[in-house]
């Protein structure tokens, strides 16, 4: 991975714009290893990306290279830069090279979407997208200003990678594209859509938090009590179609939850969320409104604020993504700030993140598209028991079958220990992945070189960043002691 931290210090020198002309704007590296750019996805709306493409990769007709197209969660947060920085991309935050990057195995496509994410901007404000399926039409025009143009890209199976509110974004995008494809306006191999700790059935998570967090201690009978209550208040709301109120219910549910448990981590029930108990009840106080932006705000400064308390760093993102990294990809104007209009991603799709898309992955199953799911262990906001009671909801044929199979093991290197589980039936597979939170994070000694198969149905390498990531945040946690940022959702 020598070869990335390099080519960053020479873009700076081999810069090469290359114009397509139309709705899109492009640069790249020399050696053509990254490209990057603008699509105008609507009039005013631009969304950027940003395509690594693997040294690794070889030209073999029976076994075609792979692209993994990453979303991240939020919504409102970047894939451009936590995905890439934080997670699975060549560098680290502090551009070091990262030995579990995924662009080992597969070429990696980062978009910060939807519109307003990341360096993705729009115009006017009447133009950040109001729910998953605007979303996806958004990133389906991307695709065809992507891979129309060229035939090479178009014989890659690509592969969507949705964590956390992403997954929403995923089997929409997967659909959108599959009709796309079909009406001969998208030229591309859709080979699977992966799912992790993914926000498909919000009613099933919220419903799923009481008892997981009791039986793990963090919560009494109190808590579990009122936590219920509410959950199944958010239930009946998400049933009327009251999706604003369902959302500020969820809200609601999480303070409950922080205040009887004392502020347990949503992304890890093993850890406290650092927050100080104070300004989370003083959050209760505030109007709705103000703490929905709050929580997006924190989407986007996680890392820099944690790293600002000290520590080896992982960087400042904020930093890194306005300062050195802005001025490589140079096609970011001057008044675009990475982050800048986050905030109001969320609050735009506060009448769609309640809902839920069971629907849309049935739908993937039926027409034969792999859906591979993996969940941490120890995740509560997006928790593996939640995502075992939507599954059950599916009206796939197969279910019963994929319910009633044995799960096997999963092994990484040569140790024997156990690293999760795996269940598949046809088109449906499912991973449990043993000690990891919510994220799947960061660099894990690399000793493991296993597979990233066709359908991602592997994954020692994801199982590492899980790892890694773990560490991290327990370091994370460490540090965060005196901050007063309100912890929400996921990413
Ligand atoms: C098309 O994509 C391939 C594979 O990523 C790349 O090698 C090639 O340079 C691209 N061609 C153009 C014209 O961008
Ligand atoms: C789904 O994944 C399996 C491998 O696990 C592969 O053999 C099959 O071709 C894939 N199906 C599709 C439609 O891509
Ligand atoms: C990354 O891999 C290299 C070579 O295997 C090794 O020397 C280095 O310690 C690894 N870095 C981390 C952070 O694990």
């Amino acid at each position: 991975m020598e070869k990335h931290s390099l080519s960053l210090v020479l873009s700076l020198l081999l810069f090469i714009p290359l114009f397509y002309g139309g709705t899109t704007e492009a640069a790249g590296t020399l050696d053509g290893s990254e490209e990057w750019g603008y699509v105008e996805v609507r009039p005013k709306a631009h969304m950027f990306w940003w395509l690594y493409r693997s040294p690794n990769r070889v030209e073999d007709p029976s076994k075609p290279w792979p692209i993994i197209l990453w979303l991240q969660g939020g919504p409102g947060a970047s894939g451009v830069g936590i995905g890439n920085f934080e997670e699975i991309g060549p560098l680290d935050a502090n551009l070091n090279p990262r030995n579990s990057t995924w662009l080992q195995k597969a070429d990696l496509l980062f978009v910060d979407n939807p519109v307003g994410a990341g360096f993705s901007f729009v115009e006017d404000k009447s133009l950040f997208v109001k729910n998953d399926l605007e979303a996806a039409t958004d990133l389906t025009t991307l695709l065809e200003e992507i891979f129309n143009r060229n035939e090479s890209l178009q014989k890659s199976p690509l592969f969507i990678v949705a964590e956390s509110y992403g997954g929403k974004f995923a089997v929409t995008l997967g659909l959108s594209a599959l009709k796309a494809i079909e009406a001969g306006k998208l030229k591309l191999r859709l080979g699977g859509v992966a799912l992790g700790d993914s926000w498909i059935s919000p009613e099933d998570f919220v419903l799923s938090w009481g008892s997981l967090l009791k039986d793990v201690s963090r919560l009494d009978d109190n808590g579990l009590k009122e936590a219920n209550s509410v959950a199944q208040r958010i239930k009946q709301q998400i049933q009327n179609g009251q999706l604003v109120e369902a959302t500020n219910s969820w809200s609601e549910l999480e303070q409950i939850i922080s205040s009887y448990s004392n502020s347990v981590d949503f992304y890890n029930f093993l850890l406290d969320s650092g927050m100080d108990p104070v300004s989370s009840l003083a959050t209760i106080e505030v109007s709705k409104g103000i703490a929905l932006k709050k929580y997006s705000r924190y989407l986007s400064s996680l890392r820099s604020s944690s790293s600002a308390g000290g520590g080896d760093g992982d960087g400042d993102l904020d930093t890194l993504l306005n300062g050195v990294i802005k001025k490589k990809l140079k096609i970011i104007p001057d008044n675009v700030a990475w982050g800048g209009q986050s905030d109001y991603v969320f609050t735009a799709m506060a009448g769609d993140f309640m809902k839920p898309r069971i629907n849309e992955v049935d739908e993937l199953l039926a027409k034969g598209v792999n859906v591979t799911i993996y969940n941490g262990q120890v995740d509560v906001i997006c928790a593996t028991k939640g995502a075992e009671a939507w599954i059950a909801k599916l009206k796939w044929e197969g279910l019963r079958n994929y319910l009633s199979k044995g799960r096997s093991p999963l092994f990484c290197g040569n140790d024997r220990i156990t690293r999760g589980f795996t269940r598949s039936y046809k088109n449906l597979h499912f991973y449990w992945i043993l000690g990891a939170g919510h994220f799947v994070s960061e660099n894990y000694p690399p000793a493991h070189k296993n597979i990233f198969s066709s359908v991602l149905s592997v994954s020692c390498l994801i199982i590492d960043t899980y790892y890694e990531h773990h560490r991290i945040v327990v370091r994370l946690a460490q540090l965060r002691k005196s901050e007063r940022t309100i912890i929400i959702l996921g990413r």
